[in-house]
């Protein structure tokens, strides 16, 4: 018998112990938002990159989600016991396969392809993460570099004095009049393994400090491996979603894959304009209580169970009607067990109770049947 394969943008992929990929996700695989002209995620996108003018800069926007482990980790210095190189975080296609976590995947090759001073690469990127409004496990970045020759920096100043000049020569406009406060920003310290020293640029917006993007000078060893050691290089990455969400006034990420109507036709290419609500419709909370098995390996052990596992389920059985999932502790009992607490809630109609409770008993049925678990109550 031919081994298991699993089929993704027309190729074919040894599945083994690692594929841990949703058909809720590899469906999503072809739908592009960033490049749908008038979808906010392209309008942003489009945004930015008009300040990043060419031919300093080059585009790159249709590269493929499907990358080695090497490009997602390796290539960038993730030691191998990096958490977010575990399967609760990231979804494998198999062992050596990953959907891109971040579009630093395409550091590497885009450095070595050696083609412009610098470029711009927008794309999905897919995390295993928590369900709320502001969480969805796929969503765009836009990863921006910039490299000098260092001869040229040490004669500018070095690279501090460099970025400075850079920053400040770019356009500076508000966008669309929507900055009438001056605009607030931070520079906070920050960790990536492929960038030293970096930061992540906060801005204060209605009350709170934001994280808008992490940053900071390549590490040595990219360019050194992409044969271009003469080269200093500076990088960004920024997430689309949480630009788009404040500049269009967009309250849920789970809006940005709606195929309605009410939500596309609101948008036009190249123009920022407030989202307006077409309606809100009523949530239906449920709870699911359960016990884990134990596991006979680990001596009183549990079998694993993590978060994520749970979200994911919840993304497979009722995919976009699931609005947040939290985790609480049941309050009479000293034995610890898993509680969650699942609001349904449709954007686009109202959901039935009917619908919302054959939705939970089938999260019921997977937790049993996947996990073994024992549901109380
Ligand atoms: N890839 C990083 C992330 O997703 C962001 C980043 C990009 C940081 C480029 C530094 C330089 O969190």
């Amino acid at each position: 018998p031919s081994p298991p394969t699993i089929q993704l943008e027309g190729r074919h992929y040894l599945i083994d112990e690692w594929t841990n990929l949703s058909s809720h996700i590899s469906s999503a695989l072809p739908r592009k938002l960033h490049l749908q002209p008038s979808h906010p995620l392209s309008i942003t996108r489009r945004l930015i990159e008009s300040r990043f003018p060419g031919p300093t800069y080059q585009y790159h926007n249709d590269l493929s989600p499907i990358v080695s482990v090497h490009q997602n980790f390796d290539s960038l210095g993730f030691p191998i016991n990096h958490p977010g190189r575990s399967r609760t975080d990231t979804y494998y296609i198999n062992k050596d396969t990953v959907l891109r976590t971040h579009t630093s995947a395409h550091q590497a090759d885009t450095f070595r392809s050696g083609t412009s001073d610098g470029f711009l690469i927008s794309a999905d990127v897919y995390r295993r993460d928590a369900i709320d409004r502001s969480h969805y496990p796929i969503f765009h970045q836009m990863e921006g570099a910039r490299m000098w020759s260092r001869d040229a920096c040490k004669a500018r100043g070095g690279v501090p004095a460099v970025i400075r000049e850079e920053i400040e020569s770019m356009p500076k406009h508000g966008i669309n009049g929507a900055s009438e406060e001056p605009l607030r920003v931070r520079w906070v310290e920050a960790y990536f393994p492929f960038t030293s020293p970096s930061w992540e640029l906060e801005v204060y917006w209605q009350g709170n400090w934001l994280e808008l993007l992490g940053c900071g000078v390549v590490q040595q060893s990219l360019p050194k491996n992409a044969d271009i050691p003469d080269k200093i290089g500076w990088a960004f990455g920024v997430g689309l979603e949480r630009i788009a969400m404040l500049l269009f006034g967009i309250p849920d990420i789970r809006l940005f894959w709606s195929l309605d109507k009410r939500f596309l036709e609101q948008f036009k290419e190249g123009e920022i304009s407030r989202f307006v609500p077409f309606s809100k419709f009523p949530s239906c909370y449920k709870d699911v209580a359960f016990w884990l098995p134990s596991s006979s390996s680990a001596a009183g052990g549990q079998v694993s169970f993590h978060e994520n596992d749970m979200m994911e389920i919840v993304r497979n059985v009722a995919g976009d009607l699931a609005e947040d999932v939290d985790e609480f502790t049941h309050p009479n009992t000293g034995r610890k067990s898993l509680c969650f607490r699942i609001n349904y809630r449709s954007l686009e109609r109202t959901l039935k109770n009917d619908e919302a409770n054959s939705l939970q008993k089938a999260v019921k049925r997977v937790l049993v049947e996947e996990f073994g678990v024992e549901v109380r109550g």
